[in-house]
């Protein structure tokens, strides 16, 4: 959601920002903007709004001249849609331009305070307030000063890339406070981002900046300013993914890449060491899961297995955990998210005062991992593609890994490999549902959460409407939906649910519905208009893993079919880095 690239050094700042624009694409965004300082006291910006490829070709970003520069793609919230609002934002004279993401909670206060001495706002955003707030600070104050004093008068969130045009020196500032930037060293030369994939061509020194934190770059080096004013060190981190992660690699899209990668990363997750984490479950009474969306559904899978295990826990939805919960000392709260920022679940974690917290991420240097006790990583790789897949079942795998061990996995992998065989069944079988309106998954027991996951997923990259429920629930109101030609999706493995959701199916079969089951049974074989066989004989713990990578590629064929890029479906973004 929203992505800030900067450079500063020999390089030339226009193509390598136009660059680090294209890797940030997968947050999600509308517009898009750069700003490249052509020489003492001259800036050159062009944005619009649009796709990276269209206006950065359309505006010849990259003909632009310099050694210092900062893109943007926006994501909208203060503002329409247009070249206006786009960033980066400019103050009255054009002398210092920025790029913002996140919400800027005071800016009408700010903005009125502004204008009254005299400043002309060219669009509706809360970030171009942060341009003019600095000018204005600079009337009496070097920049860096400056530059600190305005963030200082800042509320809310804010991941914030600065530079003047006739600043002493080519320098980036930068801000972060609840939205990530990164700092990325590289030798002569010094980039900042969102995020490390977009900086992964050029170094793999990272150094991640913490709340509150104001950074000065430039090509030389960097300084660092907690909170207080002094100066900080923070921890450089190395990071062994290479741009070929990154990238596609041969495949049409991020999303199948990453369905694919599954059989290969699964083996890095489950040699990730959860015993820190295992240890600080068993010493609490309670444990609160909180999480979003796919990582929601990965949630209520361990929150099944902790209350099998005669553990109290419960899995909460993160942005409702602070209405709902009263966590306490007794309580563990145990956040999952993939990206790491997912604004919704660092809020319910900050929630959680006092309490002990472990974080299960994918990404090095996330914020989740400074507020936790303990970190485990999924080591699943840059994922790219908005739809999570591979970080799904490597959430997974690190959460069975608590309860069954590491050897009791060791199938896996090629489990995986088995059920991604069946990618040209399912893509026969997309052809059937693709022109459909609704769709239904239904499961039972430890099945359910991969059907919510699966109907997810579904929604998500097709935009047909699915639902998904624990069998049991249909003849509760939904089964009123199921009519001729319906797609019914049963998770239908031969473990102790199979006899109760076998009537479920039934039921639906007997309205006309169309049942595409994922079974190792024959019986509901028979009673299904198409199945997908799972493997005979498989170790029944393992059925979750094998039931979800044919819906993922069930979701993946469906929207291509109906002409929708899964890797980058309307309205959504990677990382959700607002409230
Ligand atoms: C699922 O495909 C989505 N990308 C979305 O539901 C995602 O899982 C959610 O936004 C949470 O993200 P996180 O795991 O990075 O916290």
């Amino acid at each position: 959601m929203c992505g800030i690239i900067g450079y500063v050094g020999s390089g030339r700042a226009s193509q390598i920002i136009t660059d680090g624009l294209k890797r940030l694409e997968y947050r999600g965004y509308d517009s898009v903007g750069i700003a490249v300082r052509t020489g003492p006291g001259r800036l050159e910006v062009r944005k619009d709004k649009g796709m990276v490829e269209e206006i950065s070709t359309a505006l010849r970003f990259t003909s632009i001249d310099g050694n210092l520069g900062l893109g943007h793609t926006r994501w909208a919230t203060h503002g329409a849609v247009c070249k206006e609002n786009a960033h980066p934002h400019a103050d009255c004279s054009g002398n210092i331009i920025l790029a913002h993401n996140g919400v800027i909670e005071n800016y009408s206060k700010l903005r009125d305070d502004l204008a009254s001495k005299g400043h002309k706002f060219a669009s509706q955003t809360d970030s171009e307030v942060i341009a003019h707030l600095i000018e204005e600070n600079a009337k009496t104050q070097p920049l860096v000063k400056a530059f600190i004093r305005s963030i200082k008068q800042l509320e809310g969130s804010y991941a914030i890339v600065a530079m003047g045009a006739s600043d002493t020196e080519e320098r980036l500032f930068m801000a972060r406070r609840n939205s990530p930037l990164v700092i990325g060293a590289g030798k002569g030369e010094m980039l900042c981002a969102s995020d490390i994939p977009a900086m992964l061509k050029y170094t793999r020194t990272f150094i991640p900046l913490q709340e509150g934190d104001i950074a000065v770059l430039s090509r030389h080096g960097y300084k660092i300013y907690a909170d207080d004013g002094s100066e900080a060190t923070r921890k450089q981190i190395t990071v062994d993914w290479d741009v070929e992660m990154a990238q596609k690699g041969g495949y049409p899209h991020f999303m199948l890449k990453e369905i694919t990668d599954q059989k290969h990363f699964i083996n890095e997750s489950l040699a990730s060491d959860v015993s820190g984490a295992w240890k600080l479950i068993d010493a609490h009474e309670r444990v609160d899961i909180i999480a979003a969306g796919t990582s929601y559904h990965a949630g209520i899978m361990l929150s099944y297995l902790l209350q099998n295990s005669g553990k109290v826990a419960q899995a909460f939805i993160a942005s409702d955990y602070p209405f709902i919960a009263k966590p306490d000392k007794k309580t563990l709260l145990l956040a999952i998210s993939q990206s790491g920022e997912t604004a919704d679940v660092l809020q319910a974690l900050r929630f959680g005062r006092g309490c002990k917290k472990i974080a299960i991420t994918n990404v090095v240097g996330s914020t989740i991992t400074t507020l936790a006790d303990c970190v485990v990583f999924l080591n699943a790789g840059p994922e790219v593609g908005v739809a999570a897949t591979k970080t799904f079942t490597a959430q997974l795998a690190v959460i069975y890994k608590m309860f069954y061990g590491k050897d009791k996995l060791k199938e896996l992998s090629g489990l995986i490999e088995t059920m991604l065989a069946h990618d040209g069944e399912i893509k026969a079988i997309a052809q059937k549902i693709a022109g459909k309106e609704n769709a239904f998954f239904i499961a039972r027991g430890r099945n359910v959460p991969i059907a919510y996951e699966g109907s997810l997923k579904f929604k998500e990259v097709t935009y047909i409407h699915s639902e998904a429920y624990p069998g049991g629930e249909l003849k509760h109101g939904t089964l009123s939906l199921i009519t001729e030609g319906v797609p019914v999706v049963a998770l239908a493995p031969k473990d102790e649910t199979l006899p109760k959701l076998f009537g479920n199916i039934r039921e639906a079969k007997a309205r006309g519905a169309f049942i595409l089951s994922i079974t190792d049974d024959d019986e509901v074989k028979k009673e299904s208009d198409i199945s997908i066989s799972l493997p005979p004989g498989m170790d029944p713990i393992l059925y979750p893993f094998a039931l979800i990578v044919p819906l993922q590629l069930l979701a993946y064929h469906t929207s291509v079919l109906r002409g929708i890029n899964p890797d980058r479906p309307r309205n959504l973004a990677k990382s959700v880095t607002v409230e």
